[in-house]
Formats: C-alpha cells, sequence, structure tokens
C-alpha cells in the first residue's frame, strides 16, 4: 500500500484528506493496523486491485468463493488460521480487521499479490526490445476478413506474422516516418515509444491520400491535444476488450499490459460492423 501510495505521488496527509481520514489511520494501516473497510477505502483510492484471488465483485464475496472452491468449511479454516469461526465469518461479509485478513489470506490464497497496475508502455528491456512486438495471426486474421488484405505495413519487421504487399523495413533502410505510403490498406502497429509521431504520421499519410483506409493498434493513450482536436474529428475508436497477445523476437507471446484500441480512418459501416461481429470490444460512438 506505501508503494501504491507514493507511485500514486500522495504522501499520507494527501491520501488522507482525499478520503476523510486522519492522517493517523493511513499511518496504521501502512503498518497493517486498522479494518478491512478502511483498507478497501484505500485500496480503491490507489486503484490497488487483487489477483490470485478468484471472481467476485467484493473482496469478501471473492473471500467466500475461494473456500468454498477449495471446499473447506468455516471450521476448517478456522483450525488451518487459528481464526474464529465468527472472525471468518465477518470477514466474508466485509468487516473484521487487516490483521485477521491477511491471516486468511496466508492459509486461504498464499499467491495473492497486487495486480500489476495499468501502464502503457513494455515495461522490462531496451527501446528496440521493447518496440519489438509483433501482432498475432489469429488477431489479424479479424483484420483480413473485416478490412480486406493489407496493402502496406509502414513499420514492419521481418519477424513480424503480418501478411502485407508492401512492407517497409528498417533492417533494409526502409522508414515509414519518411517514405511515401501506398495502396489501398494500411496495417499500423508501430513502435509504441514514438506513438504520437506514428499516428501524426498515418494521419497525414491519409490525408494525403496515399492510403485509402488506415486500421492502426495502439494502447489506449487519448488524452494529447492533438489526438483530441485533431485525429479524433476523422478516426473511428474501437475499444478492444482484453488484451492481445503479441509475439516477441523469440516467438513467445506476452500479453500487452495496457489496453489497446483501433484507430481507424476511411473505413466504411460494413467493416466497422463486421469487425465487430468478429471481436470483442466496441466502436466508440461519435456524437
Ligand atoms: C510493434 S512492432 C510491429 C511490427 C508489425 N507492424 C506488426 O504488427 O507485427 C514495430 C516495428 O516497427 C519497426 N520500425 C521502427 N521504426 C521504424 C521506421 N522508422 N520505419 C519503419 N519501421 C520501423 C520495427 O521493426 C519494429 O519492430
Amino acid at each position: 500500500m506505501r508503494l501504491a501510495r507514493r507511485s500514486a505521488g500522495l504522501s499520507q496527509q494527501e491520501l488522507a484528506d482525499q478520503l476523510g481520514l486522519t492522517v493517523q489511520v493511513i499511518h496504521r494501516l501502512e503498518a497493517g493496523i486498522g479494518s478491512v473497510s478502511t483498507l478497501l477505502m484505500v485500496m480503491a483510492a490507489l486503484e490497488f486491485r487483487l489477483s490470485g484471488l478468484g471472481p467476485g465483485t467484493t473482496l469478501a464475496e471473492r473471500l467466500r468463493r475461494v473456500r468454498e472452491k477449495r471446499g473447506l468449511s468455516l471450521e476448517e479454516l478456522s483450525r488451518r488460521t487459528g481464526l474464529s469461526r465468527t472472525t471468518i465469518a465477518g470477514l466474508e461479509r466485509g468487516g473484521g480487521t487487516v490483521k485477521s485478513l491477511q491471516r486468511l489470506l496466508a492459509v486461504l490464497a498464499p499467491k495473492v499479490r497486487r495486480q500489476a497496475p495499468e501502464r502503457s508502455y513494455w515495461g522490462k528491456g531496451d527501446k528496440i526490445d521493447r518496440d519489438s512486438r509483433f501482432t498475432p495471426p489469429d488477431f489479424m486474421a479479424s483484420i483480413y476478413d473485416a478490412f480486406g488484405e493489407i496493402d502496406i505495413d509502414p513499420c514492419s519487421n521481418e519477424l513480424s506474422p503480418v501478411v502485407a504487399r508492401r512492407r517497409i523495413l528498417p533492417s533494409e533502410g526502409g522508414d515509414g516516418l519518411a517514405d511515401d505510403w501506398s495502396g489501398r490498406l494500411a496495417f499500423v502497429n508501430p513502435p509504441y515509444s514514438e506513438l504520437l509521431k506514428w499516428l501524426k504520421r498515418t494521419h497525414e499519410q491519409w490525408k494525403a491520400g496515399n492510403v485509402e483506409t488506415v486500421v492502426c493498434l495502439v494502447p489506449i493513450r487519448t488524452d494529447s491535444p492533438w489526438f483530441q482536436q485533431v485525429l479524433s474529428v476523422d478516426a473511428d475508436l474501437f475499444l478492444l476488450q482484453g488484451r492481445v497477445r503479441f509475439l516477441d523476437p523469440r516467438g513467445k507471446g506476452q500479453h500487452t499490459p495496457f489496453s489497446l484500441m483501433l484507430v481507424a480512418l476511411g473505413t466504411s459501416p460494413e467493416q466497422r460492423k463486421r469487425y465487430a461481429e468478429l471481436v470483442s470490444g466496441y466502436w466508440v460512438k461519435r456524437s
């Protein structure tokens, strides 16, 4: 919790003020002392989610479901944790203390941990390595089906499974940020470390009529003035449900640690409808 608070850039006092609590309450919680109900408030404020605990909409429900899934009665769990049955039942109703919750979790879900917070970049490796993530064939199958064959991949890689008539490859001296694009359909999954530059280039090539239609696969980063004032006027956005499992240069799959969207330029309503039939997610409605 302390790490989560610090990475949110908050002091104990600021977090306390935000939640209408005293600073002592935060101080004690970070030492593992306090009530579960306060802990839940703080977790919500810090977007601190748990993984390794099974499904459910509340912590209490998840505790009960994981106990039931493991076929443990209150008596058995009481014996294993040293907590009373009343205490466990209280935790399963959203009450109890942080100390008893920790004891329960140690037995019930020893692998519970903080879910990796949403990031908009690949974590490890240098820039080249982080940008070398390739769109998997199953994801591409829906793109081909809905939008047709790809004429150009302006930011390609010799290891990428994306099938395109023309590929601009840095290894062959090509530069998708400088060379003219061509063809009907472009598919753009660019280096995310230079996302805005690539989206601007995409928009410029499309506006110039060098490509009729473009589909970009990019992280959901929508906060730049250019995105809001220029791109969003022309683009249709499809917010993907779940994460895409990209391939790394060794062919190993890795889910993105961030949410993704399609940014589409010049697509037809029929193409968009077909895509939504094939892939979970939705097209953002235009006002
Ligand atoms: C995220 S990968 C995606 C590759 C492919 N488009 C795909 O979807 O599988 C981005 C790739 O862009 C390529 N790239 C980087 N800078 C480039 C440039 N200036 N011109 C063309 N390609 C570039 C690199 O080869 C890098 O592997």
